[in-house]
């Protein structure tokens, strides 16, 4: 019996689970337990993902909710010490880079648990919370699961022993053409008869920062299109902190609604004329459905994607923003005939197989 322990707690992770966990299905020798952080913890912003994607229920539930860093990654690491000396794991599998997947990778490290990560390598060179989390998960893991070969590379720039390093594809796409086409179908989400852009917006390094904030809500109003915009309950209270907030609903071009489940993020957004964001999930999805992006931000782990021409880093200056987004909407029927350099959406069975044949 081999015995996956999966630690997730946020929303982009519980996105990534689902396809791992559907790769394991027809392995009858494969035990899959799942502990569910608690970093987020909103029905909209957890439990809609695990009913949409029929992800089982959790084993665990460490219920850690928000706080600073510190905190967060200190409740996960010393829960973590119980649960897993009790199940003894044959892997643990961490996703991505946030607090929750440093926490997991470590705990596990330290207990001698072998550790896959989901999403390694990937690097910005600059300070970001995601960008310390993401390599320490890398230097803890057995098994690099890469969804770039520049990922793959920038483990190999930092000495990680290349038998570690794989090259999988990424698991956003695997659960995007898994659900592209019943997207539509699952749910009642009516959407506008009018052309619209899809946006997102929740980084820190953006929605904490009053002059970098302002230069994107300045800008939102005065974009000839309707936006409909799912903010992320960080943005929300941070957008009525810096009385930012009233600016944004009181436009009439702009549709601020709770945040949406997977089905109806994905159906908003293959509806869209473009899309504007600073979500590395998001700028990916926008790729993999032919949608031409705004990144709102300066940087991308995506740097492949802004060579290709579909997506743009506006930054966070009102007049770049809207010269920028005209330019996209101008070229938005452009179709790519270009490569996709993140695999070919089958990077979570290529993970279990690697698993089975190393285990
Ligand atoms: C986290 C990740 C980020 C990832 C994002 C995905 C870290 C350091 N950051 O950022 O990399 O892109 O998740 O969405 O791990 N809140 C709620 N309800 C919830 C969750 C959060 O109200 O269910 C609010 C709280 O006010 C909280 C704030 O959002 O303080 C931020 O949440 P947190 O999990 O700390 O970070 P995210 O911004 O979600
Ligand atoms: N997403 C969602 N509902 C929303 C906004 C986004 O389901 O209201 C999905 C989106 O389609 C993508 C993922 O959440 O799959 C991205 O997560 P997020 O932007 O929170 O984090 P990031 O990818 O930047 O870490």
């Amino acid at each position: 019996m081999i015995k996956l322990l999966h630690i997730v707690g946020n929303r982009p992770q519980f996105i990534k689970l689902a396809p791992f966990l559907e790769a394991t299905n027809k392995y009858k020798d494969i035990k899959n337990i799942i502990v569910h952080s608690g970093q987020h913890y909103d029905y909209e912003m957890s439990k809609i993902f695990f009913k949409e994607l029929g992800i089982p229920s959790v084993n665990y539930n460490l219920e850690t909710g928000s706080g600073t860093h510190g905190s967060q990654t200190g409740k996960i690491l010393i829960k973590l010490d119980s649960i897993l000396s009790k199940e003894q794991p044959s892997v643990v599998v961490v996703y991505g880079d946030t607090n929750t997947t440093l926490a997991g990778a470590l705990a596990a490290y330290k207990l001698h648990f072998p550790v896959a990560h989901v999403e390694s390598g990937m690097r910005e060179y600059m300070w970001r919370p995601e960008e310390i989390n993401k390599k320490i998960a890398d230097h803890c893991a057995d098994f690099c699961f890469c969804p770039l070969e520049r990922a793959c590379q920038n483990l190999q720039n930092e000495g990680i022993p290349s038998e570690r390093i794989y090259f999988t594809g990424d698991i956003t796409f695997d659960a995007f053409l898994m659900n592209k086409t019943i997207a539509n179908e699952k749910t009642s989400l009516e959407l506008p008869d009018s052309d619209y852009i899809f946006m997102t917006m929740h980084r820190a390094e953006t929605v904490d920062i009053y002059d970098r904030v302002n230069g994107i809500i300045e800008a939102l109003p005065q974009i000839p299109m309707r936006i409909i915009y799912p903010m992320h309950p960080r943005t929300k209270k941070r957008l009525i902190e810096m009385e930012l907030y009233n600016k944004l609903k009181d436009a009439s071009n702009i549709d601020v609604i709770d945040p949406v489940g997977y089905f109806e993020s994905i159906k908003l957004m293959i509806n869209s004329k473009i899309v504007i964001t600073d979500s590395g999930g998001v700028i990916k999805e926008a790729f993999y459905a032919s949608k031409m992006c705004v990144t709102i931000d300066d940087t991308t782990e995506y740097t492949e994607i802004i060579e290709t021409g579909r997506n743009i880093l506006a930054g966070t200056v009102k007049d770049n923003i809207l010269a920028n987004v005209a330019s996209m909407l101008s070229k938005a029927s452009d179709s790519y005939t270009g490569e996709n350099p993140f695999g070919d959406g089958s990077a979570a069975q290529k993970m279990v197989s690697i698993l089975l044949d190393r285990l």
